[in-house]
This record gives structure tokens, sequence and C-alpha cells, in this order.
């Protein structure tokens, strides 16, 4: 790219001019700068006269220049705007979706996508994306787990830091970095019973444990802004929560860049029940320190007024205005506004390609492989691919896609018949004709095709649209009748490998036993069915490893690895079914354990968790000195053996338990991973170095403190096995 700009200002220049740019601006200006529309189209004559800070949603470049044009040029000071969009997990070149990201357990990966992308928007005039989402999320009913990176802080914590690396780089003022936007800020992804924008209860404690593990990471990192929730937290809506946005964010963590409503989550506090109306409603969100309204026009049209009310100071508006003009000026939009597309990449290229589809690979995971039936044999000569997903070029691609091409996208089966021409023959039949559909009009061509194949590749999984925002289930099993159609090629004999492509994490018991083999694709992106191919035929072994907890059944949410311990932990000997149960049984307290009668303590799979083709053996599992002292760093290792035949990428897990505390300890927490690569025989010693503030968590006054006493630790390759080995923090 041959761009190139002045070096980005110190930021005592920076506040320099803010201060100087500030005082030439009038109230109106202000505002508008605290205003953010969507489109171009309307809203020429408001940026012209500084009435619009920011649109979102533009993605003609012609109308970006435009509307840029107006605003620096004509606009009373010249204010360059802010180009927002969701640029999610791809702009044209799409890669998996967050949750499928986060299995790849690879923050390389991530910030690699993340530059991709960032690139791709950049060249059209974006230089705002809101992303990444971080709001951790434990319940796969709630249709945004697709864009989260699942129930770990600490994994989500790493995940949304690569991103934010990938969008900004370290120097946000590069035409092709784009500002980043650390959302829902705090809370949603614990929306009650999974149904999208409900009511959200988080302790503090628990709050500041986990939910804003990632946010607080997100500020370290140097993201720009921050986006609210739509929902509300402990009572109080996240779009005008002081103990969120000010106590916390402000005052505790120092962050300086500027704060979002979510779409029209002003006007929605009415709703709520918190504002009386839209005047009291801005009210509220400025003073809790949203600086920037998305789509609705309260500040607009009240800010004024309560000014001269005197319920907004004209501090709090010189603030707001102060923080996103800190964002334009360390994006150098003032030094460059306008962007040429012919000094970028061209988008969907071949090297983007390649590294979508490298990530799409690695986000797979192999949840089954029953007598090895995968990698697909050599000699294989006919196969089925069966499955409404299978050459789906729109569905494979997830929530969130808003400027994808799916022309771009290569199918499952294209990228079969590709790679197995002159080689075998492909006999497809869709199945169904969507991911919900129920009637049987392909079954008849589908178990034709099973009968005469040696194996059925079975596509299955969740269309794009019943998963993202608004889009939650009560009942998370394959919908319509794919339960069915499998039962119904199970019959046929031929051995099955079913592959998923969906935005949560789905109940499969009843269909589990029906499968020889299944790996689990999310929604994979642009590049999924190369991905996936490589894989089946044993190209890559499969490495992804999940970053949620999968269920048996829907009832059992919420079921998660971090869970804190009961006074009666289940015993598996001790496990009670309910079919054991005798009729008219004594009620007694003895034996009882915390349990489902009907389906048990353990999940289907656990976090972590994901196969591979070859083998990992676990040794020589070291704690560089058992008895630590407050404040020391220590290692802990262990050596990790390939000892299959085929060379694979493990994932090593690094879990630690506090054993009594002075807050009930979670049961395990992840601190640390690692993906390394292995040839068959070879073995590698994986280390992670800690601190004893590692192993800190917020006590009853929350404050982040240690406490001496006894801890375990794993080095396990999921967060279900491996055993522990005890060391002691003294004072
Ligand atoms: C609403 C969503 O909650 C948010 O994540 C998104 O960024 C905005 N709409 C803008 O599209």
């Amino acid at each position: 790219m041959n761009v190139s700009f002045a070096m980005p200002q110190n930021n005592r220049d920076i506040e320099q001019k803010i201060d100087q740019l500030l005082a030439k601006m009038t109230l109106a200006e202000k505002i508008g700068q605290m205003s953010q529309r969507n489109g171009f189209d309307g809203n020429a004559a408001m940026i012209k006269a500084g009435k619009i800070g920011s649109l979102l949603n533009e993605v003609d470049p012609d109308k970006i220049r435009q509307a840029q044009k107006l605003a620096v040029e004509q606009s009373p000071n010249g204010i360059p705007l802010l180009i927002g969009r969701d640029v999610i997990h791809g702009f044209r070149t799409i890669f998996p979706i967050p949750l499928g990201l986060a299995a790849t357990w690879n923050p390389e990966g991530v910030r690699k996508g993340a530059r991709i992308s960032a690139k791709e928007a950049a060249s059209i005039g974006i230089n705002w994306t809101f992303a990444p989402m971080m709001d951790i999320a434990r319940d796969s009913r709630w249709g945004r787990i697709a864009e989260s990176f699942g129930e770990d802080p600490y994994l989500a914590s790493k995940m949304a830091v690569a991103m934010i690396e990938g969008f900004q780089t370290d120097d946000l003022s590069r035409p092709d970095a784009i500002a980043a936007c650390a959302k829902h800020f705090a809370g949603y992804g614990a929306v009650e019973g999974g149904r999208d924008y409900n009511t959200v209860y988080i302790p503090e404690q628990l709050l500041r444990e986990v939910y804003l593990k990632p946010f607080n990471a997100a500020v370290d990192a140097g993201v720009s802004t921050f986006m609210t929730a739509f929902s509300d937290l402990n009572g109080i809506p996240s779009t005008a929560n002081n103990f969120t946005l000010k106590q916390i964010l402000r005052n505790e963590w120092n962050f300086d860049g500027f704060v979002v409503s979510d779409w029209a989550s002003i006007s929605e506090m009415i709703t709520h029940g918190y504002c009386t109306d839209e005047r009291d409603a801005a009210e509220k969100a400025v003073n809790a320190g949203v600086d920037m309204e998305m789509a609705t026009s309260n500040y607009e049209q009240y800010l004024k007024e309560l000014i001269e009310a005197g319920e907004v100071s004209m501090e709090t508006v010189d603030n707001a205005v102060r923080n996103i003009l800190r964002i334009k000026y360390r994006l150098g939009l003032f030094e460059h506004p306008y962007v040429d597309a012919t000094d970028f990449p061209e988008m969907v290229n071949d090297d983007y390609l390649k590294t979508a589809g490298q990530i799409a690979a690695q986000s797979i995971v192999m949840l089954k492989n029953e007598n090895n039936i995968l990698p697909l044999s050599k000699n294989i000569k006919d196969i089925a691919v069966i499955g409404p997903m299978a050459d789906d070029k729109f569905e494979q691609l997830g929530t969130w896609t808003f400027d994808k091409q799916i022309e771009d996208t290569h199918t499952p089966l294209q990228a079969l018949k590709e790679y197995y021409r002159g080689k075998a023959n492909i006999h497809y039949s869709k199945g169904l004709e969507i991911s919900r559909s129920r009637d049987h009009k392909y079954f008849k061509e589908a178990i034709k095709a099973a009968k005469k194949s040696d194996v059925v590749l079975m596509f299955m999984g969740e269309e794009a649209i019943i998963t993202g925002e608004a889009h939650c289930r009560a009942n998370i099993n394959l919908p319509g009748g794919q339960e069915e159609l499998i039962k119904t090629i199970a019959r046929t004999g031929t051995p099955i490998v079913m592959i998923v492509m969906s935005g949560r994490a789905l109940t499969m018991g009843n269909i589990l036993d029906d499968v020889d083999a299944i790996l689990y694709a999310f929604h994979p992106g642009t590049m999924g069915g190369p991905a996936i191919v490589d894989l089946l035929t044993g190209k890559k072994s499969p490495s992804g490893k999940l970053p949620i907890t999968f269920p048996k059944v829907v009832g059992q949410i919420p079921i998660y690895y971090n869970h804190k311990n009961t006074g009666r932990p289940p015993i598996e000997k001790n496990f009670v079914q309910i079919d054991d149960i005798p009729v008219r049984a004594w009620q007694t307290s003895l034996g009882n354990e915390s349990h489902y009668i009907d389906a048990g303590y353990k999940p289907q799979f656990p976090f972590g968790f994901g196969l591979s083709y070859t083998t990992f053996a676990y040794s020589d599992i070291r704690i560089s000195n058992k008895t630590i002292k407050m404040g020391d760093e220590f290692v802990v290792s262990a050596t990790i053996t390939n000892t299959g035949n085929m060379e694979g990428d493990e994932i090593v897990q690094f879990y630690t338990h506090d054993i009594s505390a002075s807050i009930t300890p979670p049961v395990k927490e992840l601190k640390g991973f690692q993906r390394i690569t292995l040839k068959p025989g070879q073995s590698k010693i994986v280390e992670f170095k800690l601190h004893t503030d590692d192993l800190a968590f917020y006590n009853q006054e929350m404050k982040e403190v240690t406490e001496p006493g006894k801890f375990q630790f794993w080095i396990a390759p999921n967060s279900d096995s491996g055993s522990p080995t005890e060391f002691e923090v003294v004072k």
C-alpha cells in the first residue's frame, strides 16, 4: 500500500487540538458530535450544519466520500465523520462466527482475520466497527451466543484483545486501521432465560469476576469505544448505568475513548420503565456517561433544553465531545478523511481466502469419531452428501454478514466435487429444503444416495437467521425434520459423518448414537467448504476445542465448567437415575446430591473438549515450586507427546482451583492455553508462567486479592480431564 501520512500526534498534542476546537464549537455542533445517524440519505443538510458526528450503515463508498466532504469542507469546523458498521466476523471475506473463532483458541488467527476485515472495511471509508462483542454467554438459547467468544472470561479476553489489535493495530492513525468497540457493556450475555433484551441480575462480585473481565482487558488493549447494552443490569438500564459507565469504566479503568448507546437504547429506557419520556432518557443517558446516541435523536432534541434547565452541565457535554474528538484525532481522520480504494488490496483476494480457510479449519471441533471413520478412507468410491447445509452459500456464513457477496462462498459440496473429481462419485441430495423444513420430499432420493454409498456426509445445523440478535430458541435440538432425516438415513446402515453448521451449542442427544462421527463447524464463513473437506480427507487433523459447554438437554442450562461447588457435589457412583427410584420411596436427604435425576450432572461435551486424528499424551506435569511465596512468580509445565501417527495441533489447557477462600471459588478456572503443533512421535514441553496475582479474586470488599492457602492445578486437554496437582501459596 503506497500511502504515507504523518506519524500519529502524541496525546498532549491531541488534547491541545481538542481544546482549541472545542473553544470554537457552538452548543449545536457539540450536540451534533454526540449524534449518530443511519445512512447518508436525508442527512446531508445536517452534516453540513455540523449536526451529525457519525453515520452508521452507510456502505456506498461514493456516499461516504460525499458525506465526509460535506463534513470536512462545508461544516462550520470541518470535523470529519466517524463511519460505523457492524464488521463482526468479516466484511466481504467472512470468517467463522465469533463462537467459532473462539473454538480455534488461536488469538493470532483472530488478529489476522480482524486485520483483513479492517482493510476491507477501511477501503470503502469505514473507520469504526461495532466489534468485538465480548459478552460472556453461558446459555445457548440466546441467539447472540453466536457473536460471543463463549463462556470463559479468560478465553474471551484473549480473543477480544486479539480482535481489537487486528482492527486497530498499534497505530490507529494508519489509514487501514479502524476503531474497535467493546460491546455490550455490561452483562448482556446473562439475559434471563437466554431471551434477548431480557432482564439481567448479576451480583457485583460475579460481575467483576466473570462478565467484566474481557471489557477490562479491552481497555488495557486500548479499545477506542464502548457500546452500552440493551438490557438492564440489577434494575438499572446499562444505557444509564452510573456504576458501570462511571465508577468502573472511567474511575477504575481510566477509559479515555467514548461510549455509544446501542440502537435506540436511550429511548428504550422509557419502555424499560426507567425514564418518563425522551427528555428524561436523554438526561439519564448523558449524565451516566453515554457520549454518543445511536440512531435516535433524543440528544439532538433535548440536550440544549436540559443544559438551560441546569439538568445537564456544559462540562458533561464538553467531556463527551472531547472523548469523541479524541478518537477522531487518534484515527488520523483530520489528516486523511478520504479513502481511495485503490490504495488497498483487493477484497476477497487469494491471501484473504487462504487465511479464512486456515482459521475455519482450526475452528472446527471433532466431537465424535467412532471406529476412526474419519479421515475418510482413500479407497472410498461412493459418497452421499446429504443435508440443507451442504451447498448453501448464504447460510454457512452465519449471523451479521451485511457486506458479504454470497458468490464468494465456497460450499462443502463444491469443495468435495473438486477434491473427488476422477476419484470418487458424489451422490447429492438436499434431504431438506432448509434447516427448519419438515416435509419428506427429498427423503427418497436421500435414502437412494445413502444406499449406494460407502459413507454419508450429512450437513446439518441451523440457518443463519435462526441465530443471532433476537433469534433465541427454547429448544436447541437440530431444528425441523433433521433428526428424522438422520434416523431415516441411519436405517440404511451406511456409516454417517455429520457436519454441523450452527450458531450455538445444539443438544444432539437424540441422534448421537445414529451418527458415527461429528465435526462441529459452527458457521464457518466464506471458506467453510474447503476447510471442512481438508479435515474430512485428512489433509489436516481437527484441532478446534469447545469454547462453551454443550448440554445434553436444554433443561441443564445454565451449565458451564467454571461453576461453583455445592455442599453436596455429585459423585458418579451415587448418581440416582429417575427409573432407579423405588415407588413410594421414603423421602430422605441421605445420599442426595446436586444433579438431575433425568439428565445427570455432566454435560454432553465439556468446555475445552475436541478430538483429533492423532493422540496426545500428557506427562511430567510439574510446578517450579510447590510452596510459593505471595508476590512471586512460578512456572507450571507439562510434556505433551504426539503418540499417534499424524501431525496435529493440540490445545493445551491450564486450569487452577482455589481450595478454600473467603468467597466460594469456582471448581476450575482457565488460566492459560497454548496451541502447539506436533509431528508423530514429537514431544514439547509447554510452560505457563504465573504470578500469585493471577490467582486473585474479588473478595467481599470488592478488592482483588490472592489469599494464602492451598490450590490445585491441571494441565489437560479439556476442562473435564487430567488429575490435579496441589500447591500452596504462603505469606
Ligand atoms: C444493535 C446491536 O445490539 C449492536 O450490537 C449493533 O452494533 C447495533 N445494533 C448496530 O447495528
